[in-house]
């Protein structure tokens, strides 16, 4: 690699002020050259750090500047073929077109999150645990796209019931051992249930006790610990407990955090441990804990097993909900140093929501959905707060702004079958348009294929002539109509009152419009 002669003297005046970590996330090597090669990864940094990652996951990008391997594996519902999607480059993006090819027509899984560590330490399907029954459901590979460095991705989507594991590692963390994890998440979107989790647990999938597990924890349960304002907090899983910090329950150091991207980090050895978190798009650190271990029998000295779980608590409870991108776990506590570096990293290569077209029905696009009826041209597709159904109602230039947002859609590659869409809230993230006794409902993925399904609609010419028409995927005489300004999943013609034939066609076309957000 040749340095130009300027950035030669800035990185020998990084070098001798002990700032490294500032050329190594790419601030510099970002806007000087566009070899990806120049760029360290985040696992390139914990090294220099003396703290080596023991296990690297991400489905969005290398996490070595060197990796050139595949990143997840995907398997389509058609076939049931398998398919691995690897990078764009070495040390670079996931190759989502890939992906978006080999899943075309039907709906895939994320079967496989590849360790790139060298370790082996991938994740697969989580087994029953003394919680919940298994295997667990796998992520739906199109329900968290994203753009990591201007490339789409795809992230992965935790709908509760959904659980990775690896009950057989190498190198993790065990006993006391000191250990680093980190973790990007989507800040907004969490449950209450247990529990979100990325790290360390126990390897026979059961609660054998505290201190068996460190994970970190994101969501706003608040059964066992909590931080200030209402949540999601990230805490640290230590088994049969969430913890904020030194004490059982509350900790008030420890802040409500909800960036679209989160960075969340926990770390522990003897009788020390942290909860770091960011915004993955811009600034720095903070601490949110820093010092002894929980003054609660068991917690110290810890015992981890080295098993690592994503999205499941450590006996495999699966009730919770939350999106992953990419995360590490170390060897050795990292410095608050090398974990700012990590920082810089993930901010220079740029998270970002997705495409930015609007009035088009392709992933990515924002749109807003208008009824085409005599009766109501001025009323769009929106959903209602008060008992969260579909509804039309007019919109206008002078509407509330929470109409608006209301009346505006993510259009989405279809969970079911990626040549249809699904209908995302722009102001509700991670909740879709679905039927569910035909009737249209705004709802978060309870991870069943019938959800799959109930939100996914084939677009066709509109049934007058006009727009466009919602073909149900599961349901293919049915489509997406409003009757008595209710959204419905209608026939022309059959036993529901919104099945009926007069102003079927009219009441089943739609225009797509620009959003109204
Ligand atoms: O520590 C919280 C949870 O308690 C663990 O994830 C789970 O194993 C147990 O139910
Ligand atoms: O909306 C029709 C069906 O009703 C859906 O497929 C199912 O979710 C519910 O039973």
């Amino acid at each position: 690699m040749t340095l130009r002669p300027w950035i030669r003297r800035a990185r020998r005046a990084l070098l001798a002020a002990g700032t490294t970590a500032v050329l190594a996330a790419g601030v510099l090597t970002g806007t000087a050259t566009t070899s990806q090669a120049a760029t360290q990864g985040p696992c390139d940094i914990y090294a220099a750090g003396g703290t080596p990652c023991v296990a690297a996951h991400s489905t969005t990008r290398a996490l070595y500047s060197t990796y050139n391997g595949a990143l997840y594996q995907v398997r389509r519902a058609s076939d049931g073929a398998t398919k691995d999607i690897g990078l764009l480059s070495a040390g670079g993006y996931a190759n989502a077109a890939a992906q978006d090819s080999f899943c075309a027509g039907t709906s895939c899984v994320i079967t496989v999150i590849y360790d790139q560590s060298g370790k082996g330490n991938n994740l697969t399907d989580a087994p029953a645990g003394g919680a919940a029954g298994g295997p667990d459901n796998l992520a739906n590979a199109f329900e968290a796209p994203v753009t990591v460095g201007g490339h789409e991705a795809y992230g992965v989507y935790v709908a509760p019931g959904t659980g990775y594991r690896d009950d057989n590692t190498s190198g993790i963390a065990t006993g006391d051992q000191p250990e680093g994890e980190y973790a990007i998440f989507d800040g907004t979107h969490f449950n209450g249930g247990c529990c979100f989790d990325y790290g360390n647990a126990e390897t026979s999938n059961h609660d054998t006790g505290n201190g068996h597990m460190e994970a970190i924890y994101f969501g706003d349960s608040n059964y066992w610990g909590s931080g200030s304002g209402n949540g999601p907090w990230i805490m640290a899983d230590l088994e049969n407990g969430l913890f904020s910090g030194a004490n059982q329950r509350l900790n008030a150091g420890d802040p409500t955090v909800n960036d679209r991207f989160l960075t969340a980090m926990v770390k522990g050895g003897p009788n020390q441990w942290a909860i770091r978190g960011g915004n993955a798009q811009s600034g720095g650190l903070s601490t949110f804990y820093n010092g002894v271990r929980p003054n609660v029998s068991g917690y110290n000295p810890m015992h981890k097993e080295g098993a690592i779980i994503l999205g499941i608590g450590g006996d495999n409870s699966k009730g919770s909900a939350g999106t992953f991108y990419e995360g590490v776990m170390t060897s050795g506590y990292p410095s608050d140093a090398t974990e700012n570096a990590v920082q810089a990293n993930i901010t220079a290569v740029g998270y970002g929501s997705g495409s930015t077209s609007t009035g088009a029905l392709t992933p990515g696009s924002r749109i807003s959905l208008q009824a085409t009826t005599t009766c109501c041209t001025t009323d769009y597709i929106r959903h209602d707060d008060a008992d969260n159904k579909a509804v039309i109602s007019a919109v206008n230039s002078s509407s509330p702004a929470t109409t608006k947002a209301d009346a505006t859609w993510i259009v989405r590659a279809g969970l079911a079958d990626t040549s249809c869409l699904t209908f995302e809230s722009a102001n509700d993230p991670g909740r879709f348009l679905r039927h569910s006794n035909f009737e249209l409902y705004l709802s978060a993925d309870d991870g069943s294929s019938t959800f799959a399904q109930d939100a996914t609609f084939c677009p066709t010419a509109g049934n007058s002539g006009v727009g466009h028409s919602f073909r149900s995927v599961n349901y293919p005489t049915k489509y997406l109509r409003h009757y008595d300004y209710t959204v419905y999943l209608a026939g022309d013609g059959g036993s529901n009152a919104w099945d009926a034939t007069a102003f079927w066609a009219q009441d089943t076309s739609w225009l797509v419009d620009q959003p109204w957000t």
